[in-house]
């Protein structure tokens, strides 16, 4: 898929896109909503294409929108091999049917669309770490707030120590087939990351990205408006120079 098809450690993306978006209420599937001219799955996807060493790219879409020949998909430029498949009720399932679809390959890493803006750094970062003998890896943030657990009743149970605690964004990245077997273990996680955690493997934190965060409201979709406007220039983002 790209020149780095030689690299001795082959690639796979799963992008899920699957999800309906009821928080941003776009009245469109999230990943499908445009975002500076183009879907936020066609900005994931751009990102993902430059990926050195990337040998498969699986997009997970709504059942009821998986013709890449859709009006929906302008902008969304798959390369010639990308292969996609209808997703799930649930991210997990979502996830699966990615994962089916994603071949041979030695790393996979699993992303969501709605990440839209997450730097090719992010996702070189997670594959060395991979790559570097790692079971899985996932980017994170220290947390700019105190945290506290709390009961069923909101009285505060505990303040884990803030220098411990990382938000966790993605792509995250296993081995191929330790992430294939903790899904067939049929054991129910938050994340990808949790699912391996469970199996017994060590997931380490990479540098994540204040980039990599997820467009799940409409105020999060404004503020990706603002990076790209910014980033095309103060003309474009309505900025006095
Ligand atoms: N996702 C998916 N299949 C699902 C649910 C989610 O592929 N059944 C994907 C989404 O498309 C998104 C990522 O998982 O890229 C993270 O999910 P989330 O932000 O929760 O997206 P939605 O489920 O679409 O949003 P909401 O929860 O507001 O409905
Ligand atoms: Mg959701």
């Amino acid at each position: 898929m790209t020149d780095a098809d030689a690299a001795p450690c082959s690639v796979g993306v799963v992008v899920v896109a699957a999800g309906s978006g009821t928080r941003l209420g776009a009245g469109l599937p999230k990943a499908f909503v445009p975002l500076a001219g183009r879907p936020l799955l066609g900005h994931a996807v751009a990102t993902v294409t430059r990926l050195p060493g990337l040998r498969a790219l699986v997009v997970v879409a709504p059942a009821d929108l998986n013709d890449p020949g859709a009006p929906e998909w302008a902008g969304v430029h798959l390369p010639p091999d990308a292969v996609v498949v209808a997703g799930g009720a649930s991210r997990t399932d979502s996830v699966a049917a990615g994962l089916a679809a994603v071949g041979e390959v030695d790393v996979v890493l699993v992303h969501d669309a709605a990440r839209c803006l997450t730097p090719l750094a992010v996702f070189e970062r997670v594959v060395e770490a991979v790559r570097a003998g790692a079971a899985g890896a996932v980017p994170g943030i220290p947390l700019v707030d105190t945290v506290k657990t709390v009961d069923a009743t909101g009285v505060i149970t505990g303040t884990p120590d803030r220098a411990s605690l990382r938000a966790v964004q993605t792509p995250q990245g296993f081995g191929r087939e330790v992430l294939v077997a903790a899904y067939r273990s049929g054991l129910a996680a938050t994340d990808d990351a949790a699912l391996v955690e469970l199996a017994g493997h060590h997931v380490v934190v990479v540098e994540g990205d204040p980039l990599a965060f997820k467009v799940t409201t409409r105020d999060d979709l404004e503020h990706a408006e603002r990076v790209l406007a910014e980033r095309a220039g103060p003309a474009a983002a309505g900025l006095p120079d």
